[in-house]
């Protein structure tokens, strides 16, 4: 077979291998095996030397042209087989628009600070000031300031975590009551403050107690304050909190740092008085302790306990979540559970 008729069979044969070749990859060997270097059309080329004068021009023009339209022909399969590629990627790539979005999970105020803002709503709108109290204190205003001295058995019930020998987590936001009262100014008018916050005792956990929780103290001094200012207010509260229905009962109790005393009980919101399992067949819950400031808070925080009085309340809104939601462990609270917290949306609350 002479060189001509080679050349030409080739460039037969490659254009079918051309059309065959299915890959970027093919494309790119095929290339090598027929142009390249030692290629098979530079193979059939060396045979050139071997032809007369005349027919060198005819056959390298031949050759030239093969190999010009075999290179048109590689660069168009492998225009085509990359549009190919790519039409493929587009496709599987297309975002569905009408699929649903990833939706943002939206958190929500914890329910123990629900309460202490509806608290905090309603004594705002009876002209209270809200005052944060620091939760490390020393023992001297924990204590010895609401007349709880160092060696009275009240002590006991309210052992606390202590940072230093003077200096400890407040066991109750009565430790604000001295400074409050001691920083007023009693000629521009009335103290009324209420003061939420944490506070800690070194109970030993279990459904009711945690050594953490919260309580609301409301602190109300001025000229002639009197039991009855402090009924009224407390009546005005539970009814708010716990339904317009409720009726509120109070029993004398022992603070030192009241005199006298009183436990606050509302009507039992669920059985209305009947007895169930929350009032514990009583018809009663107890909300809160309260009373009348002893004078000698007063006169410690130099308040001239003749001239002025006031009242007191220490309110537990970890109790009062408890009671409105029907949950019966406190330590549910601070476990952030998700699948528990997220049953009380502020809407429920309302
Ligand atoms: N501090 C008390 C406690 O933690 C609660 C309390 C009772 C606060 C009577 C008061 C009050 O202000 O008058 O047990």
């Amino acid at each position: 077979m002479d060189l001509k008729t080679k050349l030409e069979e080739l460039a037969q044969t490659s254009v079918t291998r051309i059309e065959e070749s299915t890959s970027l990859k093919d494309v790119e060997n095929l290339r090598v095996q027929l142009l390249g270097k030692k290629g098979e059309l530079t193979d059939l080329l060396k045979m050139m030397k071997d032809l007369t004068k005349e027919e060198r021009p005819v056959i390298g023009k031949l050759a030239n042209e093969i190999r010009d339209d075999l290179t048109t022909k590689l660069a168009d399969k492998k225009e085509e087989l990359e549009e190919e590629a790519l039409n493929k990627q587009l496709q599987e790539e297309t975002i569905d628009v009408t699929l649903p979005g990833r939706t943002v999970k939206k958190g929500q105020t914890h329910i123990i600070h629900q309460v202490m803002e509806q608290m905090e709503d309603l004594f705002l709108g009876m002209g209270y000031n809200i005052i944060e109290g620091s939760e490390i204190v020393s023992d001297y205003l924990n204590f010895e300031r609401v007349n709880v001295p160092q060696d009275h058995p009240a002590r006991d019930m309210q052992d606390s975590f202590y940072i230093n020998e003077h200096y400890l987590l407040r066991t109750q936001t009565s430790a604000v009551q001295p400074l409050v009262i001691e920083a007023h100014d009693f000629t521009k008018g009335p103290l009324k403050v209420i003061s939420p916050g944490k506070v800690y005792r070194r109970d030993s956990d279990d459904a009711t107690h945690s050594h953490q929780f919260h309580q609301i103290e409301g602190i109300v001094v001025d000229e002639g304050i009197t039991m009855s200012d402090l009924m009224g207010t407390l009546e005005v509260m539970s009814k708010k909190i716990f339904g317009a229905d409720r009726v509120v009962r109070f029993r004398p109790s022992y603070f030192p740092f009241t005199e006298p005393s009183v436990e606050v009980d509302v009507s039992c919101f669920k059985c209305n008085g009947a007895g169930c399992n929350i009032c514990k067949k009583s018809g009663w819950i107890e909300i809160l302790g309260a009373g009348m400031i002893h004078p000698n808070v007063l006169e410690m925080s130099n308040v001239d306990s003749t001239k002025y009085s006031g009242f007191a309340f220490g309110v537990g809104p970890d109790r009062m979540a408890m009671l409105q939601y029907g949950v019966d462990d406190i330590r549910q609270f601070y476990m952030n559970d998700q699948r528990f917290l997220s049953q009380f949306s502020k809407e429920g609350a309302e």
